[in-house]
């Protein structure tokens, strides 16, 4: 069932724990145009972890969110079996702001992994103070994913 923590010391150490790492990577998203900031990690069962910002492009539609990119980079490193992604985002104009989720592309690419893995992806999302963390995951974010059924 999906959760809103609304007080960050009642957020479990290993959901803390990998949105400090989106957190921390957020800080370099190439964002010129919507000054957005988002860092994604994802943990794999190895207990490593791997991270990805957003990056822009003066072609608007060929800017990449950063979700994609840590799941790549798991990807990269022959890590496939993934359990879990923070996602941390927002402006940093110190106002409260509502967690960032995913977008419906990166839901269906989350999807995919978690069909990779065998597991329920758990997805954790958050604002830059982690005020508001969002804590769901990826079945609950996308019901009735689309499937490649080839019978
Ligand atoms: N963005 C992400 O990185 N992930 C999402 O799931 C939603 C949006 C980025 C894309 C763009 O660089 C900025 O946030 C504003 O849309």
């Amino acid at each position: 069932m999906s959760e809103f923590i609304t007080n960050k010391d009642n957020l479990p150490p290993e959901i803390t724990d990998l949105l400090v790492e989106a957190r921390k990577v957020s800080e370099n998203a190439y964002n010129n145009y919507s000054g957005f900031f988002v860092g994604a990690a994802v943990r794999t069962s190895s207990g490593k972890v791997y991270t990805g910002t957003n990056m822009e492009n003066a072609s608007f539609g060929v800017s990449i969110c950063a979700e994609p990119g840590a799941i790549l980079s798991a990807n990269a490193n022959g890590d496939f079996n993934i359990e879990a992604i923070a996602i941390v985002g927002g402006f940093k104009d110190g106002k409260d702001q509502q967690p960032a989720t995913p977008c419906g592309r990166c839901r269906q690419f989350i999807y995919e992994a978690s069909q990779v893995s065998g597991k329920n992806i758990a997805v954790f999302c958050s604002n830059l103070t982690f005020s508001k963390t969002l804590v769901t995951s990826i079945e609950e974010l996308l019901p009735f994913a689309f499937v490649l059924n080839k019978d």
